[in-house]
């Protein structure tokens, strides 16, 4: 990891709606992701933190406040940033190698270099053999897997990643998990991860922005030091759960003040 800040969210605040019926969903949120660094967010459910990676990735606008790659502002979204949703998002008259290859398609990359990179990602992900399967054909692990290869594939500069293992199950989860951290090692890609679950963001991430209840704002955010390489077993490591233990008694204060507020 290089101390070079790839990303950096400043002063960033967005309302929804004018007048009496406004939402502030963030304020004031400040974040940096540095390059190659595994970047994660923690918080209360509707604190904003879609409204922040949907900003980060150029489909959505902040009221005011700025989001910076490489120390310029964003301007719409982007190739330089890739997203990857909870819901699969795959085209599902397309085959898995078609799904990976459709960004480079549009960027006009000839058919055989496409169908191999389309083959080095599937490959990365796991998923060889089942190049000519239709998305019908997976469970939930492999279509969020294949849109991960979809992603990758464009190699953009940074992964933007919202919930994208909320939808699997536990043990699915786990082995997700340890397939992000393995592609992470090996291509050394900038990530900033949106996720409900304190295990997800101690065991995947470098640091974790801990985020307030809405509207939303950095409560705080936290080195993670865990010896090894990152798996199922650190789950249980002093380091691992004492990082978690910090986090889980920041959102219960969080949600403990939500509920004297009522
Ligand atoms: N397009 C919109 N118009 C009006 N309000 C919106 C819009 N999008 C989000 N909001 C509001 O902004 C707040 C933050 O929503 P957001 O989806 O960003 O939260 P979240 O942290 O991602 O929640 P969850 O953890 O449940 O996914 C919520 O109160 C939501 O109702
Ligand atoms: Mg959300």
């Amino acid at each position: 990891m290089s101390d070079a800040v790839k990303l950096s969210v400043r002063n960033l605040e967005r309302v929804f709606g004018e007048g009496g019926s406004s939402v502030t969903a963030l304020r004031d949120v400040n974040l940096e992701v540095r390059e190659s660094e595994f970047v994660m967010i923690v918080g209360p459910s509707g604190c904003g933190k879609t409204t922040l990676i949907n900003i980060i990735g150029g489909l959505d606008r902040q009221t005011s406040g700025e989001v910076l790659l490489d120390g310029k502002p964003i301007d719409g979204p982007g190739a330089d940033r890739g997203m990857v949703f909870q819901g699969y998002s795959l085209f599902p008259w397309l085959t898995v190698r078609k799904n990976v290859e459709f960004g480079l398609r549009m960027k006009n990359v000839p058919p055989k270099e496409r169908e191999e990179a389309a083959m080095r990602y599937i490959q990365l992900v796991g998923l060889e053999g089942f190049e000519d399967a239709l998305p019908k054909q997976l469970s939930g692990g492999m279509k969020q897997r294949v849109a991960i290869a979809r992603t990758l594939a464009n190699e953009p500069e940074v992964l933007l990643m919202d919930e994208p293992f909320g939808a699997l199950d536990a043990q699915t989860r786990v082995v997700m998990q340890e397939l992000l951290a393995g592609i992470r090692r090996r291509t050394s890609a900038t990530i900033l991860f949106i996720t409900h679950d304190i295990d997800e963001a101690v065991l995947l991430g470098d640091r974790v922005y801990v985020m307030s209840r809405r509207p939303g704002t950095v409560r705080d955010v936290l080195d993670v030091e865990i010896p090894g390489e990152r798996g199922h077993n650190s789950l249980v490591l002093p380091e691992f759960l004492e990082v978690k233990k910090r986090i889980m008694d920041m959102l219960w204060k969080e949600s403990s003040d939500a509920a004297m507020d009522r």
